[in-house]
């Protein structure tokens, strides 16, 4: 057993943030952040979304296409002009189904194959001879020079789909819904799913000035004062997922080499819910070795398999929060095959779910800080942080972290920062984004963009 705990208290200590630390990286965010404007080398992308806020009285009735992860959602928006929205429709369709009879975002896939199916999905919710203007949330890295173009600039979150990178794709999509007889349904607007997020939250609340995803992958946008593109303030996409000035264990190493793009998206394959189930799969390779459960082949057996564990193991985890964690034994039960397990060995399950989660919700504030010390070093103002996403949403304690992390690290002015959950908000943000760009017919003429697209 000293072994075991030995192992447990390196562990913490290699994966707890320090206020030093978020510090340290608040810093070199922010930097990254000039750097990004200046077109010079970082590894925030920078990218800009070509919108601005919404006013709030945006209204009138859209289509939503969130393409977000490995499902595709469809919602007929309603936005009353009054700050608020109404869901008048929805479908939802993996692009993956689990029984292996297709899959869309594979390497055997095509460009076509995707965007046919994707087209299917949005004939189950329209009518062929009325018109529709759609909205579209692509949650991947886009190089836009408008508010209708989109050139994908590489695939995360393990997607392969080929055809796709360096291709517009509202052209494609169009092209799909030709095809599938929809010439009615119009792409007017694409937008990153923090875009969405942050109008989304913008449209109830008019300090929100930072969007943010929490969810599969991980990124944020914010609302640039002074873009050095145009005069306008402009929402800009950070991608801050490929942010990578940051520590790495052995098991961020580890998994990053096993990725589909090593070296890429660092700070993501750290806190996002693709990948905090395969650091948990890593650091119980590791745990087993030292010591945790006396009867370990099943657990061997059942951890030799990539990707085995997900989010929502780290959720259960999380969720059980009282000796003898109960829930623990049966998730042990039901996932590793162990019948019996001690006390202990639980205890240190649920430690390490923990020590994921709350490294997650630290290093994404530090991020958060980061962009604040850019655009209101001294907290003058109020500013709302929009987030969606399922680690936000449902991992225990988590939101409970980020604003305890804030209070950590602003003490008094932290009062001047809220942080809300904005369900939906890449969708809805569809909508508005598309009520914006009819309002104000946005600026279809290229801008010229400093090419930064070998630094991501
Ligand atoms: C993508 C971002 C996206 C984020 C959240 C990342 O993998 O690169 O564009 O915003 O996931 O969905």
């Amino acid at each position: 057993m000293p072994q075991l705990a030995n192992a447990l208290a390196y562990l913490e200590q290699q994966l707890t943030v320090s206020l030093a630390e978020i510090s340290a990286i608040a810093a070199s965010f922010h930097a990254a952040i000039g750097s990004g404007l200046a077109g010079e080398k970082s590894s925030l992308t920078m990218l800009p979304a070509h919108l601005g806020k919404p006013t709030g009285q945006e209204q009138g009735h859209f289509l939503a296409l969130d393409f977000g992860g490995t499902t595709i959602r469809v919602l007929l928006v309603e936005l009353d002009g009054q700050q608020g929205f109404h869901l008048i429709n929805r479908r939802a369709a993996p692009l993956k189904d689990d029984w292996g009879q297709y899959n869309y975002v594979s390497p055997q896939s095509s460009a076509t194959a995707l965007f046919d199916f994707i087209a299917s999905q949005i004939a189950g919710l329209v009518d062929d001879n009325t018109f529709y203007a759609l909205g579209h949330t692509f949650s991947y890295p886009t190089r836009q020079t408008g508010c209708n173009n989109a050139i994908l600039l590489n695939w995360t979150k393990e997607i392969n789909t080929p055809g796709v990178i360096g291709q517009d794709i509202n052209t494609l999509l169009f092209a799909a819904l030709k095809r599938r007889g929809l010439p009615l349904v119009v792409p007017q607007v694409i937008i990153n799913d923090t875009v969405g997020t942050l109008l989304a939250a913008a449209y109830q609340d008019q300090h929100t000035d930072i969007g943010s995803i929490c969810g599969t992958g991980h990124n944020t946008a914010y609302l640039e004062p002074h873009p050095p593109w145009t005069k306008q303030p402009m929402i800009i996409n950070l991608e801050s997922g490929n942010f990578d000035q940051l520590s790495f264990t052995m098991y961020d190493q580890q998994l990053d080499q096993t990725s589909e793009q090593p070296g890429q998206q660092r700070l993501e394959k750290m806190v996002s819910g693709r990948y905090i189930g395969e650091l948990l799969r890593f650091i119980l390779v590791a745990l087993l070795r030292n010591g945790l459960f006396t009867d370990c082949a099943a657990a061997f057996a059942a951890l030799d398999q990539p990707n085995i564990l997900t989010g929502q193991d780290v959720a259960v985890l999380l969720a059980d929060d009282s000796p003898p964690y109960e829930a623990i034994a049966c998730w042990l039960t039901h996932r590793l095959g162990l019948t019996t397990s001690k006390l202990k060995d639980r205890a240190a399950l649920k430690a390490v779910a923990s020590l994921l989660a709350t490294r997650s919700a630290r290093l994404i504030t530090a991020t958060y800080l980061g962009i604040l010390q850019h655009i209101d070093p001294t907290l003058q103002r109020c500013h709302n942080i929009g987030i969606d996403g399922s680690l936000y949403e449902k991992l225990p304690g988590y939101a409970n972290t980020i604003e305890t992390t804030f209070t950590q690290c602003l003490q008094e002015k932290a009062s001047q920062i809220t942080v809300t959950l904005t369900k939906d908000g890449s969708g809805i943000g569809a909508a508005i984004a598309t009520a914006i760009v009819q309002k104000s017919q946005c600026n279809k003429t290229p801008l010229s963009i400093k090419d930064t697209e070998g630094t991501t």
